[in-house]
């Protein structure tokens, strides 16, 4: 594997930018504009990708659609975190072969973490012949000079030399939202939890330098972003590469310190090396929100250990205790994994006991899912599916139980709000902590602003308020 991370030269991006030039005008010959979609699956890091994706087709003179259906060029990029993600996408790249054949001309690339499996790029490419072309996440950059050589020269591409990782800066972006931006602080991991194929795919853990993502945040709120998330897959390993002494909470303290009015959020956070400083951080700057996402995985320490976590149950319970002695609103969110091979019923009980007392506000679930090539995926397994299915299922009623008591406590509280939209005759917001609240007003002109709002009610799922001015 190579091992060595590269920072793309302005050179090398130029000439890209000359390329996309060049599309642009062989379009503009033709007296068309051209319309791309971009479906994306998996996490925002992928959606972040899939913005740098339409900004480059944006300076290749692409326009968007929202269905393949008559798109000149569809992008599918691709999540490998789960089976099932991986299927559908087979299944949704097999049906393009009926849109091509309808649409003379189209174009189809495949991108993403399931391009950066061999194994599968290799599928995808022998099993799919209308496909154009296919490219792991260290090529998009090269999009531009991808699409010259399908468009033009009517070739295929196959991008998808290993490498340890790329940074890009400066790539063109159109974002999806006016209110909320990504910004991913660093690439790749390092962590190799033994179910995950995330280090495989997207390389090995590189940082962005501080100067570049702070210009980034300064000219996201300058444009009127009022919530930008942080994005890693691990974000306090931030800087480690970098060796310039700054680590994550040194650079969330910076970008909270920017002038303006906005909250900045991050994720995610591995418990290992989640420290009490940022926790101080947080709890020093207001305008860093007070939500922290930190999966736990399992409550089981043997569990833990073979997921190669590198904590134990107390250590994480310790740090859950730590924040909310600095912040006693923060609102803690988590992912858990059920069915991880060989857990015992009893070891499935320490997870329930687990989420039992720290009380989550919201839990992302999810059943075990071998993924080749991970060290887990070699475990014995014997635990039945259907049993898997019903821990999940005793899981997901305590969260549910849980979410909505927790969400209940809210009712009479007057929280800070940001109105980010409309929904039937309501207007939606989003508290710090992340919460949904359905606000009875439906005056438009309050969308993108902040707010004081009264809780009213709750379900499970979201609060109902009013403005409380
Ligand atoms: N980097 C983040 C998580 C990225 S993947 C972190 O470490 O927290 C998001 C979630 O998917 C993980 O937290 C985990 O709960 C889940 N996940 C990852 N691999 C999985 C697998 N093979 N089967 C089931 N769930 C998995
Ligand atoms: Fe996967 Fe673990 Fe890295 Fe998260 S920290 S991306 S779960 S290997
Ligand atoms: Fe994200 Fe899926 Fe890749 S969860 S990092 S898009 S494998």
């Amino acid at each position: 594997m190579n091992t060595k991370t590269t920072v793309i030269s302005e050179a090398e991006l130029r000439r890209q930018a000359e390329i996309a030039q060049y599309i642009k005008e062989f379009w503009e010959k033709q007296g068309k504009t051209p319309v791309a979609f971009v479906d994306t699956y998996g996490c925002q890091q992928n959606e972040a990708d899939s913005e740098q994706i339409r900004g480059i087709l944006e300076t290749c003179g692409y326009g968007f659609t929202d269905t393949a259906e008559g798109a000149d060029l569809v992008v599918i990029n691709t999540c490998a975190i789960r089976e099932h993600a991986a299927q559908r996408v087979f299944g949704n790249v097999g049906a393009l072969v009926h849109t091509k054949r309808r649409h003379e001309g189209q174009k189809i690339f495949i991108c993403g973490c399931m391009m950066g499996k061999p194994e599968i790029s290799e599928r995808m490419k022998n099993s799919y012949r209308h496909v154009d072309g296919i490219f792991s996440p260290h090529h998009l950059w090269e999009l531009p000079e991808h699409l010259y050589r399908v468009l033009i020269r009517h070739r295929k591409v196959y991008a998808v030399a290993d490498s340890a990782g790329v940074i890009a800066e400066g790539l063109p972006v159109v974002r999806t939202n006016r209110l909320k931006a990504w910004v991913s602080i660093m690439y790749g991991c390092n962590n190799f939890c033994s179910y995950c194929i995330v280090p495989y795919v997207r390389g090995r853990e590189r940082s962005r330098r501080p100067e570049d993502v702070l210009e980034e945040c300064r000219s996201l709120i300058a444009q009127g972003y009022k919530d930008l998330t942080l994005l890693g897959q691990n974000v306090n390993s931030y800087g480690k590469d970098l060796g310039l002494g700054v680590d994550f909470a040194d650079l969330l303290e910076q970008v909270a310190q920017l002038d303006g009015e906005f909250t900045v959020r991050f994720m995610t956070s591995h418990p290992k090396d989640a420290s009490r400083k940022l926790f101080d951080v947080m709890a020093a700057n207001d305008k860093i929100a007070r939500q922290f996402h930190l999966p736990f995985q399992s409550g089981n320490d043997r569990i833990l250990k073979a997921m190669n976590r590198h904590y134990d149950s107390a250590q994480y319970r310790a740090l859950i205790d730590y924040g909310r002695s600095v912040m006693p609103e923060i609102v803690f969110t988590s992912d858990v994994i059920v069915g991880f091979p060989g857990e015992t019923e009893a070891e499935f009980e320490d997870t329930l006991r687990l989420v039992e007392d720290v009380r989550y506000d919201a839990l992302f679930t999810f059943i075990y899912s071998p993924r080749p090539g991970t060290p887990a995926a070699e475990l014995p397994d014997p635990t039945p599916k259907e049993e898997k299915s019903a821990r999940f299922e005793r899981l997901l009623a305590l969260q549910n139980r849980i979410s909505e008591e927790k969400h209940k406590e809210y009712i009479g509280r007057t929280l800070r709000v940001l109105i980010d939209g409309r929904e039937d005759d309501c207007l939606t917001a989003r508290t710090d902590g992340g919460r949904l609240v359905r606000l009875q007003t439906a005056d438009e002109t309050r969308i993108g602003q902040f707010a004081q709002a009264r809780i009213t009610d709750a379900t499970t799922w979201s609060l109902i308020g009013e403005l409380a001015e």
